[in-house]
């Protein structure tokens, strides 16, 4: 039987590598009559496949944006920028039962294709259709597909997750 690793090195070790960081978003249809927008920050995105264009976010088994994706099959992604950290600080809290206070002073508009809330400002908006799902672990991983990406604002440095803090480029 392999080694298990001791779980805190593996932290250590994967703190290490810099990631950039994006703002999760779906719309939910089901949450009342005017349905509720739901944000997850995240590291764990990356890009999958040029032709079909495939993107991959790992999301924790029982987070509500898990929860949602499964009902949703429409989603986007915000990459941030430097000057989004609050944003992403207050996505991250856990055990959130509403996100629709969160969104009332950001500057978002709706993506046509997701109907997800796509940040302003964001350094990329990516909007995808899931076309996998994929229990790993205590996450799942999540394919989808792009159907739009768009880069509104090229200027402003990426904000950036390392050694357990944001930090910004150059
Ligand atoms: C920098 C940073 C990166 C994160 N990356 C992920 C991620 O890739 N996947 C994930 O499921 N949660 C990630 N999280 C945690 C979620 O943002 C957090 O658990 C969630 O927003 C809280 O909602 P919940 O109570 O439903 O889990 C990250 C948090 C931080 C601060």
């Amino acid at each position: 039987m392999g080694q298990t690793v001791n779980i805190d090195d593996f932290r250590a070790a994967m703190a290490r590598l810099a990631a950039g960081v994006v703002l999760v978003t779906a719309h939910d249809p089901e949450d009342g009559p005017r349905g509720e927008d739901v944000g997850m920050t995240a590291t764990a995105f990356m890009s999958v496949s040029l032709e079909p264009p495939l993107v991959l976010v790992s999301v924790r088994i029982g987070s509500r944006m898990d929860d949602l994706l499964e009902r949703q099959e429409r989603w986007a992604v915000s990459v941030l920028s430097e000057s989004q950290r609050h944003i992403a600080g207050r996505f991250a809290l856990r055990g959130r039962i509403s996100d629709r206070l969160l969104f009332e002073d950001i500057a978002y508009y709706r993506g046509e294709e997701s109907g997800a809330p796509v940040l302003g400002g964001a350094l990329a908006i990516l909007e995808c259709e899931t076309e996998q799902r994929v229990p790993a672990g205590d996450h799942t991983l999540i394919i989808g597909r792009v159907l739009t990406a768009r880069t509104p604002s090229a200027d402003g440095g990426p904000l950036t997750y390392f050694r357990g803090r944001y930090r910004y480029l150059g």
